[in-house]
């Protein structure tokens, strides 16, 4: 056994790529993004389907390169990531802002511009409303709500439910009529609706949620020529997780907005935006065993990078399936391709970090959950898989002042492209300032 993973990790790239550009390292790949990218351009649909990346599951400039060179549009959570999507190269008219942020001060005017460059404007509040209305008004430009259902959505972990009560975003359906009615007065149009109930939720969740949206398109939005469904859509990392069926999902919202149209007369374009469908399996983060504590209660590994890479185990008691590679490229275990019964020994995987919580896998209480994996030497690798989106983009980079790694793309050709450099030591004070107090 030589491969392993959804992306067909070959093992003896790994002591290779160690060895060029050191540990840890994020390891990405490009020809499974693409792949995943074709997935949900072909989703079944009625009336025409965009598709948007959600930038923040990896918003490196390489990989939004790839995303939207196979026709994907961005999803972006705030200025800055517009921003910074636009230094990539990408136009402001193939992005949407969906932000807590509301535009005042100079963001404001940043915003202006981007409005004007064609980036689409998702409402998510009355502030927000309110704040963009005049501008909106003067310009004649037309409008996305997000909707916050006041329905739960989200998977694995209520962290990741953005349409319960206990969320607060979007423009809470009792406050819709209200804003509704002020955007009638100034003849301002909600072309577009937009939910985003969580992520990695149930597909069951999802389908409910595109009956609810547009039974409340049909009631308020008239002028809707858009209806966006949000990401969430769930990928099994782990061996034995269900994956969220593209091609059933599609069908049944086609379905839906076919019965939309026997209604109403209209026809609705549909609109997604799912991050970790497109990223989570395409990349791996690579570690070194630095040492190896054997101790009567728990055996431990200690792996040269851990929250600060990966904070998902953490933040959300997320699992993601561990490969276990010799010096020499051999590999001697592997959680993707089931668990082998004999030969097999427990070790807490922990990380460098001063944090009693610093493990690739722990348990809804944050206690340390032993993998089961052949036992390797100091010096091998520690492969975490399933970690291409929510990792270099999410982590508490530079806790105990570790250095943020840097990142390798294999390219469809099979070569592999360093993407980004690892952060030098100056890059950790540069902020700072040289005060005596
Ligand atoms: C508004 C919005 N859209 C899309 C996404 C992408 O979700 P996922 O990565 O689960 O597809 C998120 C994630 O939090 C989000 O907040």
């Amino acid at each position: 056994m030589t491969h392993f993973g959804p992306t067909g990790l070959v093992a003896t790239l790994i002591p290779k790529i160690a060895q060029q550009w050191g540990t840890p390292v994020y390891l990405h790949d490009q020809e499974y993004i693409e792949k995943s990218c074709e997935q949900l351009l072909n989703m079944p649909n009625a009336y025409g389907l965009h598709v948007r990346y959600a930038m923040k599951a990896n918003s490196d400039r390489t990989v939004l390169r790839v995303v939207t060179s196979k026709g994907l549009d961005l999803d972006c959570s705030s200025l800055d990531e517009a921003a910074r999507a636009h230094a990539a190269g990408i136009p402001y008219s193939r992005m949407m802002l969906t932000t807590q942020e509301v535009p005042i001060g100079e963001e404001r005017a940043e915003l202006e511009e981007m409005i004007k460059a064609g980036l689409r404007y998702n409402v998510c509040s009355m502030l927000q409303y309110q704040l963009i209305a005049d501008f909106a008004q003067k310009n004649r430009i037309d409008l996305s709500m997000r909707v916050h259902p006041g329905a739960a959505g989200g998977g694995e972990s209520t962290t990741r439910d953005t349409g319960s009560e206990y969320s607060c975003f979007g423009v809470h359906l009792n406050d819709v009529p209200r804003v509704k009615a002020l955007a009638d007065q100034q003849g301002i149009r909600f072309t577009q609706v937009h939910v985003h109930i969580g992520s990695g939720g149930d597909p069951e969740k999802w389908r409910e949620n595109i009956d609810r949206e547009l039974g409340f398109v049909k009631t308020y939005f008239p002028d809707a020529v858009t209806v966006s469904f949000g990401g969430g859509l769930k990928v099994a990392r782990m061996p034995g997780e269900k994956q969220a069926d593209i091609a059933a999902l599609g069908a049944y919202a086609k379905q839906r907005i076919e019965g939309f149209k026997e209604a109403t007369g209209r026809e609705l374009q549909m609109e997604i935006e799912p991050g970790t469908f497109v990223v989570a399996n395409s990349g791996h983060i690579i570690t070194r065993i630095i040492d190896k504590k054997l101790t009567n209660e728990m055996n431990f590994l200690i792996v040269d990078g851990g929250m600060e890479l990966l904070t998902r185990p953490l933040l959300y008691g997320s699992e993601h399936p561990i490969a276990i590679v010799r010096q020499d490229g051999t590999l001697l275990s592997s959680e993707y391709d089931g668990k082998p019964t004999t030969g097999l020994k427990s070790f807490g995987i922990v990380g460098r970090c001063c944090e009693s919580g610093d493990s690739v896998r722990l348990d809804g209480d944050g206690n340390i959950v032993p993998v089961l994996i052949v036992e390797p030497e100091i010096g091998d690798f520690v492969v975490i898989g399933g970690t291409g989106a929510y990792s270099e983009s999410m982590s508490p980079e530079n806790y105990n002042s570790h250095r943020k790694p840097g990142a390798v793309m294999k390219t469809r050709s099979g070569e592999l492209v360093q993407i980004r450099k690892k952060q030098v030591r100056e890059q950790l004070t540069q902020n700072e300032l040289d005060v005596q107090l």
